[in-house]
This record gives structure tokens, C-alpha cells and sequence, in this order.
């Protein structure tokens, strides 16, 4: 099947929607991505703070603890105490310290390192802590505090429930580095030292204590508290905060899917690698526990700048990505609108070049049709405007075109009307010239041959006329035989004058003369009385080269011709001029007599044809007239309507100067 051909306006149309949506998804992408860069970054760089955050929240307990410590073992009773070796009435009082203050252990020891007295776990006391680094630094610079890894042995010592605080199963995490144990018996503590001396500057002992970690919740609670205000999104904390000992979590405010702190969880691979091995800050989005979280992490050292754990916060990754959404769906929707709009604008503004276009379609339909008087009607100034002008302007071309081509057409046939008119009249011309010249020819023969004998007859009846007595009885016979003989000669004379004209005599002539002297002789006859007699001569006419007794000869003729036809009574109208080259001069002759009838207009110029009384004419008359005018290289032509009148105009050419042979 063949799909029709796309419309112009469709075509424009899917091109525009083509460009428009590669441009729009291009810059969608970009936005995304621009967006969502610059929400995680804004993002990153509030957990950062965070983290600074919490790294006070954390460090204000450290010196919470040190100053616990501190405070403690610069008590004066403290003193006196270890030097009376008052055990009882310092456990007391120690005691009372650690349980006010919620240490987790508070210990004295000597000032060789030996555990004095254990507030948490009175039993066990002599054991030597003097390796320990924060008591010897204590020993040697004064009070300090630091986080520090303390063994299960003595957290065992310090009673089993600080060790079963501490130990921790690892929970199965797909994404943490593989571990070869999988339990964790040492323990965190936030660890302070202070050394108790007399008032002499005697080292009498150190006094250190501090807070497991492990388990302990009230630094990420308080982190969570401070930074976060406890905010939610959708059920869940929006910020937590952890502290993992090495890798393993250990206090935590991430909760799991059971609904319970995650502790026990471990840290994942990558973060492990940055943070644990390569002692860097880690700030990224993670996949904590069972969400993504836009994290921090940084490393927590011993004293001796060990790492020994983290510290971790992060906010849940959601409400991030949730109002990247949303600013990007309302860019879209926007997008899509401005792409619908669009679509509205192009629709009208197609339609304002398509008309136009259609417009000229259908003209071009109308042209071909035939109509070519269609024009396109427009008003617009642009190109399409241009060329609804230029159009016009073709057909209107077209148009006068194609009349004169009708016109051409019309004269062309007008012409080729005349030219077999011209040519039929010039055949009928050429038949008579011929026939006219062989009955001449015939004529003459004959006149030739009678001529002389009738010259005898005539000769010899005049002389018997002569001799015979007016009383005789042949005198009438004899006259009779002598008139009708005089009338063949005058008949035989015309005869040979048509055959054989004389040459004329050529000289240079003014026509209208010849035309006055002609009528000046005909006028005084009798059958002239009645006839009007209406003259316009043109006053230009040249002089020509002619015979001026033979052009009387044919004047007359022609002239007396029409007196007959009028019978004596009627108009008779005589005009010459010039024909517009200048070549011919004409002589017309017009009368109001009875005309011509059609058969006999083609036998006017036949010797003989007369239509009188047989006696009347000889009919020899236009047939001489024709030979003379021939001679002189003209011509005549007849014009005539029965009962109304004829005209026969003589044309002579004009020439000025006399030939010679
Ligand atoms: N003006 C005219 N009106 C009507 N018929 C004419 C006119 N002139 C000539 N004819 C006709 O043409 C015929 C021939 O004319 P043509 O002059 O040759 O001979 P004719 O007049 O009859 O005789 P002739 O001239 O010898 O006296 C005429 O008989 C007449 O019928
Ligand atoms: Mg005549």
C-alpha cells in the first residue's frame, strides 16, 4: 500500500516537534542532572558540617570525662586517703563519683600503676596498669583524654557485665569487607587519666575512668538531638549518627527492619578502604544498613593516632532525591506545556503560510482550467506576498498573451479570407484576360477577313444609290443595303479596335481633365437632361502617363453605359483619388440605375454581351474599354446591386515618366 505524502503543514510540524524534543530531552537530562549535582552537593556539604557537629557533641564528652577525672583526683581527701591507705572511706567516695557522674569505671591506681581500688569491681584490685598509654601519659603530662580500645581481660575485670556490653555478633553485611572472626570482644571507651599527687608534687597515684561505648547511646542520641532536632521524613529519622569500633557498629541511631538499633552491622567495603585503611574522609552517598544515606564518615584514633573506629553521620538520601523529583517534574510538566503552547503557535503560524499557499494552489488550478482572469488575493508583505505579485503579474501576462494570440488568430483568418478572395477574383480575372484575348483573337480573324469585302459592298451599293433615280423602285432597297452595310463596317471597325488597339500615345495627363472634356461632351445629349451629376475630384492627384484620347474613350463609355442603365433619370456620382500607398489612381463611377444581375457580371467585358435591343448596343463597348485600360497596366472593377445602382471604378497606376522601347 502506498501512504500518502506527508502535508506541507505536517511536515513542518514534525520537524519543529523533532527539534523541539531532542532540544527539550537534552536539556531535561541536563537539568536532572544539574539539579540533582547541585541538591547532593548542597546536601554533602550540610553533613560535613554535621559531622563537625558531632565531632563537638563527642569531644564535649571526652572532656566531660576529663574533667570528671580530673576534678576527682585533685580532691584533698583524695589525697589523705591514699596516704592513710583510708580504703574503705575512698571506695566510698569514688563510688559516689562514678555513679553521679555515669562513668562506667573509675579506678585509682599507685604511683607505680597498680589498681588501688576499682569502684566498679572492688574485688579485683593489684593488677598493673602501668603499660597502659593514657596512665602513663597522665604520669607524664598531666591530665588527658582519649578514646581507646580496652580488651575483653579488662573489661573482665572490671565486671562481666561491662565485658558482655561490649561483645558483639556480626551481623551477616553483604557489602563489608570479609572479616576472619566473626565476633567482637574488646570494647570502645572514652578513656580519661589524671594523676593524683600530694602538695608537694609527689605522684601518689592515677586516677582514670570512662564510658564503654559500646552499647552506650547517648552520643548518637545527642548528635541526632542537637543537629537534626529528632526531624522525620516518612516515618524514618532523617539524620542519624554512629560510632563503629573499627568496622563493626557499635552505638547507633540507624534502625533496622526489625524496628531495632543496627548495631552489630559493619561498615561497607569502600568506606572501610577510605576511611579504616586509608585514614581519609569519607563524604558520599552510602548504602547504610537498608537505605541510601548522603553520609560522612571520619576516622576515630587512639592516642597513639592509631584509627581505632569512626564516626559516622548521614541524612536519609530520599527527601533529596524526593525534591529533586519534584523540581524536575515541575520542570517537565512546564517543559511539556511550553511544548504544547508551542504546538498551538505553530498550528496558527503554519496556517499563516499555508494558506496562502493553498490559495495559490487553487489558482494555479483555475489557470489550468482555463480561467485566467483568477487572481490570488493577498495582502501580506512577505515573500509568499512577493509571489501571489509575481503570480498576478504571469497571468495578467497570460491573459493579454493569449488575446492577442486569439486576435492574431482572428486576422490571420480575416487575412487568409482576403488573400483566396483576392486570389479566386485574380483566377476569374486570369480566366477572362484569356478567354477575353482568344475571342479577340477570333474577332479579329474574322473582322480582317470581312472588312475588306464589306469595303467593296459599301463602295459599290453607294455608287448604285448614287446612280439610281430617288423614284425607282430599288431606291429605298438600295439605301437600306447601304445603311445596315455602313453599320457592319462600324460594327467590324470596333471589332478590330478591341482586337488590335493602337498603341497609345503616351504623354503626361492630369485625369481630371480628361474626366470633364469626356462629360463636357456627353452632357449636351438629350438623354443627359435628367441625370444629376455629383463630382468630387481629390485635389493631390499626381500627373500620370497616359493615352488621353483612349481614357476619354473608356469615360465616356463607362459613362454613357450608366446614362442607359438610369434611363436618362438619376445620379450620376463621379469621384478619383489617390489609394493610400500612393501607387494607384482611381476613377469611380457611380450610378443609381438597375444594376447588374450576378450572371451577367462575369460577361460585362465579352465583346458582343449587351444586354439592348439587338440594334442598340453592339456590346463592344467595356470590351474596348478593358483592352485600353489593360494596356495602360490597369484595371477595372465592378461593383453592383440589382435595382439600386453600379459603380465601376477604373484604376490607373501611377507613372511619371514616359517609357521608350
Ligand atoms: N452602368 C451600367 N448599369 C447597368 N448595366 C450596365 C452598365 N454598364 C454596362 N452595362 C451592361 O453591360 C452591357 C455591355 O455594355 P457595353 O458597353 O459593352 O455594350 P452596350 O452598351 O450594350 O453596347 P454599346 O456600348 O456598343 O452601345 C450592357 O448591355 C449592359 O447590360
Ligand atoms: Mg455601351
Amino acid at each position: 500500500m502506498k501512504l500518502r505524502p506527508l502535508s506541507l503543514r505536517t511536515k513542518l510540524i514534525l520537524s519543529f516537534l523533532i527539534v523541539i524534543i531532542i532540544g527539550g530531552l537534552l536539556s531535561l537530562s541536563l537539568g536532572w542532572r544539574l539539579v540533582k549535582r547541585t541538591i547532593i552537593d548542597q546536601a554533602q556539604l550540610k553533613v560535613k558540617h554535621d559531622l563537625a557537629a558531632a565531632w563537638m557533641v563527642f569531644n564535649k564528652k571526652l572532656k566531660e570525662i576529663n574533667e570528671i577525672v580530673d576534678l576527682t583526683a585533685a580532691r584533698e581527701g583524695l589525697q589523705e586517703a591514699i596516704k592513710s591507705r583510708k580504703k574503705d572511706i575512698l571506695l566510698k567516695s569514688l563510688s559516689r563519683v562514678r555513679e553521679n557522674y555515669g562513668l562506667d569505671v573509675l579506678t585509682l591506681t599507685d604511683h607505680n600503676g597498680k589498681v588501688i581500688i576499682r569502684t566498679r569491681n572492688p574485688e579485683v584490685i593489684g593488677d598493673d596498669q602501668s603499660q597502659d598509654e593514657i596512665i602513663k601519659s597522665a604520669l607524664k603530662k598531666g591530665p588527658l583524654a582519649h578514646p581507646q580500645i580496652v580488651s575483653r581481660d579488662e573489661l573482665l575485670k572490671e565486671g562481666q557485665d561491662l565485658a558482655d556490653q561490649a561483645y558483639m555478633e556480626f551481623i551477616d553485611t553483604p557489602k563489608a569487607a570479609p572479616r576472619p572472626d566473626n565476633e567482637e570482644t574488646n570494647g570502645l571507651m572514652l578513656k580519661a587519666a589524671s594523676s593524683v599527687q600530694d602538695e608537694y608534687g609527689n605522684h601518689l597515684g592515677v586516677l582514670y575512668g570512662g564510658i564503654l561505648l559500646n552499647r552506650n547511646y547517648e552520643i548518637v542520641d545527642r548528635v541526632k538531638e542537637t543537629v537534626y532536632k529528632g526531624e522525620k521524613y516518612k516515618g524514618r529519622d532523617k539524620g542519624t549518627a554512629t560510632i563503629f569500633q573499627h568496622d563493626l557498629r557499635i552505638s547507633t541511631n540507624v534502625i533496622n527492619e526489625k524496628g531495632e538499633r543496627a548495631i552489630g552491622t559493619r561498615v561497607s567495603k569502600e568506606v572501610n578502604n577510605a576511611v579504616l585503611k586509608e585514614g581519609k574522609p569519607w563524604i558520599d552517598r552510602a548504602f547504610v544498613v537498608n537505605d541510601w544515606y548522603i553520609t560522612a564518615y571520619e576516622p576515630i584514633k587512639d592516642i597513639d593516632n592509631k584509627i581505632i573506629g569512626i564516626l559516622y553521620v548521614g541524612m536519609l538520601e530520599r527527601p533529596y532525591i524526593d525534591t529533586t523529583t519534584q523540581v524536575m517534574l515541575t520542570f517537565t510538566a512546564m517543559a511539556f506545556l511550553c511544548v504544547v503552547f508551542l504546538l498551538v503557535i505553530l498550528y496558527f503560524s503554519t496556517t499563516r503560510i499555508i494558506n496562502p499557499l493553498q490559495k495559490m494552489v487553487i489558482a494555479t488550478q483555475e489557470i489550468a482550467r482555463g480561467d485566467l482572469s483568477h487572481k490570488v488575493e493577498m495582502k501580506s508583505g512577505d515573500e509568499i506576498g512577493d509571489l501571489a505579485d509575481s503570480f498576478n503579474q504571469m497571468t495578467a501576462k497570460l491573459k493579454s498573451a493569449n488575446k492577442k494570440l486569439v486576435e492574431w488568430g482572428k486576422t490571420l483568418e480575416k487575412k487568409v479570407e482576403e488573400r483566396t478572395k483576392e486570389l479566386t477574383e485574380m483566377q476569374t480575372h486570369l480566366v477572362q484576360s484569356e478567354k477575353l484575348a482568344s475571342l479577340g483573337k477570333l474577332a479579329a480573324g474574322i473582322a480582317h477577313e470581312i472588312n475588306n469585302p464589306l469595303g467593296g459592298i459599301l463602295i459599290y451599293s453607294h455608287l448604285l444609290l448614287e446612280d439610281t433615280d430617288k423614284d425607282s423602285p430599288y431606291y429605298e432597297n438600295l439605301k437600306k443595303i447601304v445603311k445596315e452595310t455602313s453599320r457592319c463596317k462600324l460594327i467590324v471597325r470596333g471589332l478590330l479596335e478591341f482586337a488590335r488597339p493602337k498603341e497609345p500615345e503616351m504623354s503626361l495627363v492630369i485625369i481630371s481633365e480628361i474626366i470633364e472634356r469626356s462629360l463636357a461632351i456627353m452632357e449636351r445629349q438629350a438623354l443627359f437632361q435628367n441625370i444629376t451629376i455629383k463630382k468630387s475630384y481629390a485635389s493631390d492627384l499626381p500627373q500620370i502617363v497616359a493615352d488621353s484620347a483612349q481614357l476619354q474613350q473608356v469615360f465616356i463609355n463607362i459613362i454613357l453605359n450608366a446614362a442607359e442603365a438610369m434611363d436618362g433619370n438619376g445620379v450620376l456620382t463621379l469621384e478619383s483619388s489617390l489609394n493610400a500607398d500612393g501607387s494607384l489612381i482611381e476613377v469611380k463611377f457611380s450610378d443609381t440605375g438597375h444594376g447588374i444581375k450576378k450572371e451577367d457580371k462575369k460577361r460585362l467585358f465579352e465583346p458582343f454581351f449587351s444586354t439592348k435591343e439587338v440594334g442598340k448596343g453592339t456590346g463592344l463597348g467595356l470590351a474596348i474599354s478593358y483592352s485600353i485600360i489593360q494596356k495602360h497596366q490597369g484595371t477595372i472593377e465592378v461593383e453592383s446591386q440589382p435595382e439600386k445602382g453600379s459603380a465601376f471604378t477604373v484604376k490607373l497606376p501611377v507613372v511619371k515618366e514616359i517609357e521608350h522601347d
